[in-house]
């Protein structure tokens, strides 16, 4: 089990402070939104290469963006570890373009799927996935409700992950916390993205460890 805290809900004067806080987790999440992707815009490029001289934490950048292939050397090269850019963002040609292109940076790749999406459209890059990420809400906005409504998806991914390809991680995000991640766990996610539940927590790490030990 691995937890992925979402700076998107930290205090981002304080950014240096607020990533010491969630150090104990497994990886940063760093949400990149684009205003046309998802209706909301986010932080790019610039930030993320602050946050990379700052922490040796697997920074799991999540982009949140139309047409990802033209951002993806861009990200690569400001620190990157995991990119993550989602199967509804460009044509099934780019996408494969796109996953080709983290590889070939040495970066590992991963594919997200929207609340409408279904399991199967992740059919076709399954074998060149690092990583697969369910969204449990809506791409856009921190704070919002868990949908256990994806239950049955996520398991579906987990059935398609376990028959094709065992080393993918399957990562869930949107509405985590210690509760809903252990449904999460019980449907087969691995790897936990929380923003808000542990930003507003004031003992983070104690957030974080409840997090991972949700099947406890
Ligand atoms: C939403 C982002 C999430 C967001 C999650 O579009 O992809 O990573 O930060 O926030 P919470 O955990 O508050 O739902
Ligand atoms: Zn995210």
């Amino acid at each position: 089990m691995k937890v992925s805290p979402s700076i998107l809900s930290a205090d981002f004067t304080r950014l240096g402070d607020e990533i010491s806080s969630v150090k104990s987790a497994e990886y940063l999440h760093f949400d990149v939104m684009d205003g046309d992707f998802v209706p909301n815009i986010s932080v790019g490029v610039p930030v993320l290469q602050s946050v990379r001289k700052y922490t040796d934490m697997i920074l799991d950048v999540h982009l949140m963006i139309s047409k990802p292939l033209r951002m993806i050397p861009s990200f690569a090269k400001a620190g990157a570890d995991i990119i993550v850019f989602h199967v509804e963002a460009d044509t099934a040609e780019n996408i494969f373009r796109s996953l080709e292109t983290v590889r070939e940076l040495g970066k590992k790749a991963g594919l997200a799927i929207k609340p409408k999406t279904p399991a199967s459209s992740l059919e076709p890059y399954i074998d060149m996935l690092d990583l697969a990420l369910v969204m449990t809400v809506e791409p856009g906005f921190g704070g919002q409700s868990f949908m256990d409504d994806m239950m049955p998806k996520l398991r579906q991914v987990r059935a398609l992950i376990d028959s094709r390809n065992p080393r993918c991680e399957l990562e869930v995000d949107g509405g985590i916390n210690p509760a809903t991640a252990r449904i999460c766990a019980e449907n087969g996610a691995n790897v936990f993205v929380a923003g808000s539940d542990i930003f507003k927590a004031a003992d983070r790490a104690k957030r974080i460890e409840e997090i991972r030990s949700c099947m406890k």
